[in-house]
């Protein structure tokens, strides 16, 4: 039972405290337990409490200005909130068919997904990714997408000749992959190529930064430091930063002025951009540009990341070191020389992680296909290097009492 969280660490009914190594869900980018943070909620709610989605009130416009002005690729861009990530990228496909049905091209419905990825719960969003244990049992519900490689972006071109390019409205993929590949960087040219085909098949671009946004990768958002501009961003998590449920979908203006042109309308959600939620996120984000976090992300990351090749660049257990920013994983085998994995019965990403929390860390399981098991680390951007020290050693610890109980 978790009762109490402050900082980089949570404390439970017991008495013990854990560090938070993987902020939660890789969420809580400003750390635990700040005081103005529960006085701008306390003051929101005892001005407002619910006012439905199509009505201003000043904290909703406030965020769209912040979001605007200071983290998206230009000011022009339109806002519109949402309650978390799922949602985010659900309302985001959305955008992306209504701007082709308002664009006069209704025969563009089909949104290209990729062989590893994880975009939410929602049955929109399990359809666009590819997370084999999150669509478990679930498959025959799910809309067939196609799916493209999430490494060669010369695949993309057969997948939308074989498709038939009139056919496709969007492609979607995370810039570096969380969830469903502990932290994957795909090679330096993958995005820029992959935002030249999608421009020249007039195919949306929509960068899933529901874990990458918001500084986690050391920019403003994850697309910069892979260098391309999407059409679309579907971001949650750290927008909030773990203090209130948010989650947003971010345009460049020419894709949704058609839709506005229009008697098409995207359909809100009800509790869409609480007040609440909005006033509490643009507190977030006020501390994140004061406080230079996203730059602390950046030189914090590069400590992590030193630290994590100190510790495993010759693990037998270890395949890879992987990640940008304070978004960094590692990839866990049975045999490093030859890649074989551990067998999924033993689920030894998530073995580790609970030996870890035993041990005081949270660190977050992750992975799926060919990068099933490994391990996220994504604390707060306010993290220190004894913290970095704790959770990297903690890490090994756990890795070597995890490989002892399954052999
Ligand atoms: C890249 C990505 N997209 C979407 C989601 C879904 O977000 P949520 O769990 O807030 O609905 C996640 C959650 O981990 C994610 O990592």
């Amino acid at each position: 039972m978790v009762t109490k969280a402050e900082g980089v660490w949570l404390h439970t009914s017991e008495g013990a405290r854990f560090l938070d190594a993987g902020g939660g869900a890789i969420v809580t980018n400003i750390g635990h337990g700040r005081p103005e943070i529960a006085q701008v909620a306390a003051e929101a709610l005892s001005r407002l409490d619910y006012v439905v989605p199509v009505f201003a009130t000043e904290a909703r416009v406030a965020l769209v200005e912040e979001v605007s002005d200071n983290w998206l690729p230009d000011p022009s861009w339109r806002c519109v909130f949402v309650s978390g990530g799922s949602e985010s990228v659900d309302a985001a496909i959305r955008v992306a068919q209504l701007h082709h049905v308002a664009s006069g091209r209704p025969e563009r419905f089909k949104v290209i997904g990729r062989d590893i990825s994880y975009h939410g719960a929602t049955l929109g969003a399990l359809s666009a990714g590819t997370h084999d244990r999150r669509r478990k049992g679930l498959e025959k519900a799910l809309i067939t997408m196609p799916k493209t490689s999430h490494y060669d972006p010369e695949q993309l071109e057969k997948v939308i000749e074989i498709e038939g390019p009139e056919t496709i409205s969007a492609f979607i993929g995370e810039p570096v992959i969380g969830a469903a590949a502990g932290a994957y960087v795909p090679p330096p040219d993958y995005w820029p190529r992959i935002a030249e085909i999608c421009a020249k098949n007039e195919i949306l671009l929509i960068a899933d930064e529901v874990m990458t946004g918001f500084g986690r990768l050391g920019t403003a958002m994850g697309h910069a430091a892979l260098n391309f501009t999407p059409d679309i961003i579907a971001a949650g998590k750290g927008l909030g930063g773990g203090y209130v449920p948010i989650g947003g979908v971010y345009c460049r203006p020419g894709v949704v002025e058609p839709i506005g042109n229009s008697d098409l309308a995207l359909m809100f959600y009800t509790f869409a951009g609480h007040d609440m939620c909005c006033a509490v996120a643009g507190k977030v984000l006020e501390i994140v540009r004061e406080e230079d976090l996203v730059s602390r992300a950046d030189s914090m990351g590069q400590l992590l990341r030193e630290r994590l090749n100190e510790e495993f660049s010759d693990h037998p257990n270890v395949d890879d070191v992987r990640g940008l920013g304070l978004l960094q994983g590692i990839g866990l085998v049975a045999n490093r020389e030859t890649g074989e994995p551990f067998p999924r019965s033993s689920a030894f990403g998530e073995l580790v992680s609970s030996i870890a929390l035993e041990k005081g860390v949270w660190i977050y399981p992750s992975g799926s296909g060919i990068f099933e098991d490994a391990v996220m680390f994504g604390p707060p951007f306010t993290v220190e290097e004894g913290h970095i020290d704790e959770m990297v050693t903690t890490t090994r610890q756990a890795i070597d009492t995890a490989v002892s109980q399954v052999s």
